[in-house]
C-alpha cells in the first residue's frame, strides 16, 4: 500500500500538525443579557448557566469574560418599559447605553458590539413599527437607524442590526456616516432563518412576539439561493461583516456563504442549540465539552471566521487546555 491516510493520524502531535482548522479565542464573541434595574442576577430558566443582569451586576460577568481571554461581547437590551414605538431602544439612557458607558469605562480592553433590533422594545414583540397588525419595514428602518447611532453615541464599537428589513444596512451606515461614525462597523446578521432555535433566546429577552410570527422578514429555512441574494444585498448596502444564523443546522449556508463573499463570515451559534446540549449534557448523555468543541469546529470548518456562542467561556477554556485549536 502506497498511500496509507492513517499515517498522518498516528499521534497527538502530528494530528496538530496538520489540522485544517485552527481556533483562536479572538474569534469569540460571547452574548451578554443586560437588564434594565439594580442588583439583577437572574438564570435564564431555558438557558441554563446564563443570566440576566443589570448594569452593576453585569460588570462582574465583563470581568470575568475578559479573564477569560475573550475579546468581544454581544449585548442585548431587556427595558422595563416597552411600547408601540420601541422609545427604549433609542432613549439616550436606555438600557443598552447605560451598559455601554459603564462597562466601556470599567472594560476598555473589550469590544463592544450592539445587536440593533426592535422586539425587545416593542409592546407587541414584533422587529419592527406596526401597521394594521403587518410589519412595516420602511417605517422601522428610520427606528433603526436611530438607535443604531443611539448605540454609537454611547460608545458601541460595532453595530449588528438582526431585525432583517430590507435596506436596514444601508439605513444604519448612512446615519451613522453622516454623523461622523465612519469606522463603526456594521455586522449584518444577513444570513437569518426564521427558525425554532431562537425559543429560549425570546424567553431570555423577553421578546416573544404577541401574535403571528416572524415569517414575513426571517428567512424561510427551505431556502439557499434566497440567502446568497441578502448576502449580496447587504454587501452593496455597505455591510462589513456577514452573519449567519443559527450555526449548527445551517452549516451549509456558511459554506455557501463564504463563496460568494469576501467579507468576514460569521456564525452564531443560537440559543436553542445551547439549551439542547446543556439538557442533554444534565442528561449525562453526552459529554458537554467534547460536544460543544465538536459543535465549534464545524462552523470553522464550514467556513465561520468569527462565532458567536454562549460557551465562550468554556470554548476559551478548552482552547487554553489544548482540547480544541
Ligand atoms: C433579535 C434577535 C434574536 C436573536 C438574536 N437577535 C431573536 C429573534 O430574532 O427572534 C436570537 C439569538 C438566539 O436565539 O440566541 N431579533
Amino acid at each position: 500500500m502506497i498511500k496509507r491516510p492513517r499515517r498522518l493520524r498516528s499521534s497527538e502531535t502530528l494530528r496538530r500538525m496538520v489540522r485544517e482548522t485552527r481556533i483562536d479565542k479572538s474569534a469569540l464573541i460571547y452574548p451578554v443579557f443586560v437588564k434594565e434595574g439594580m442588583r439583577i442576577r437572574e438564570e435564564i430558566p431555558s438557558m441554563k448557566g446564563q443570566f440576566r443582569y443589570s448594569v452593576d451586576q453585569m460588570l462582574y460577568e465583563m470581568e470575568k469574560i475578559s479573564n477569560a481571554g475573550i475579546s468581544s461581547v454581544m449585548l442585548f437590551g431587556i427595558p422595563e418599559h416597552k411600547d408601540e414605538l420601541a422609545s427604549q431602544a433609542y432613549a439616550q439612557n436606555g438600557i443598552i447605553q447605560q451598559a455601554l458607558k459603564e462597562a466601556k469605562k470599567r472594560f476598555p480592553e473589550l469590544y463592544y458590539i450592539t445587536d440593533v433590533c426592535l422586539c425587545e422594545y416593542t409592546s407587541h414583540g414584533h422587529c419592527g413599527m406596526l401597521c394594521n397588525q403587518e410589519v412595516d419595514n420602511d417605517a422601522t428602518l428610520k427606528v433603526l437607524a436611530r438607535t443604531a447611532l443611539s448605540h454609537a453615541q454611547a460608545g458601541a464599537d460595532m453595530v449588528a442590526p438582526s431585525d432583517m428589513m430590507d435596506g436596514r444596512v444601508a439605513a444604519v451606515r448612512e446615519i451613522l456616516d453622516v454623523n461622523k461614525y465612519i469606522n463603526v462597523p456594521v455586522m449584518s446578521y444577513a444570513v437569518k432563518y426564521a427558525s425554532g432555535f431562537y425559543e429560549p433566546f425570546r424567553d431570555a429577552a423577553e421578546s416573544a412576539p404577541t401574535f403571528g410570527d416572524r415569517k414575513s422578514y426571517q428567512m424561510d429555512y427551505h431556502n439557499r439561493r434566497e440567502g446568497i441574494k441578502e448576502v449580496l444585498l447587504d454587501e452593496e448596502e455597505g455591510a462589513d461583516i456577514i452573519m449567519v444564523k443559527p450555526a449548527l443546522a445551517y452549516l451549509d449556508m456558511i459554506a455557501h456563504v463564504k463563496e460568494v463573499t469576501n467579507l468576514p463570515v460569521a456564525a452564531y451559534s443560537v440559543s436553542g442549540e445551547y439549551a439542547m446540549i446543556k439538557a442533554a449534557a444534565e442528561k449525562g448523555w453526552i459529554d458537554e465539552a467534547k460536544i460543544v468543541c465538536e459543535t465549534a469546529a464545524a462552523a470553522f470548518r464550514a467556513g465561520a471566521q468569527i462565532y458567536l456562542t454562549y460557551y465562550a467561556k468554556e470554548l476559551a477554556q478548552y482552547i487554553d487546555e489544548g482540547r480544541i485549536g
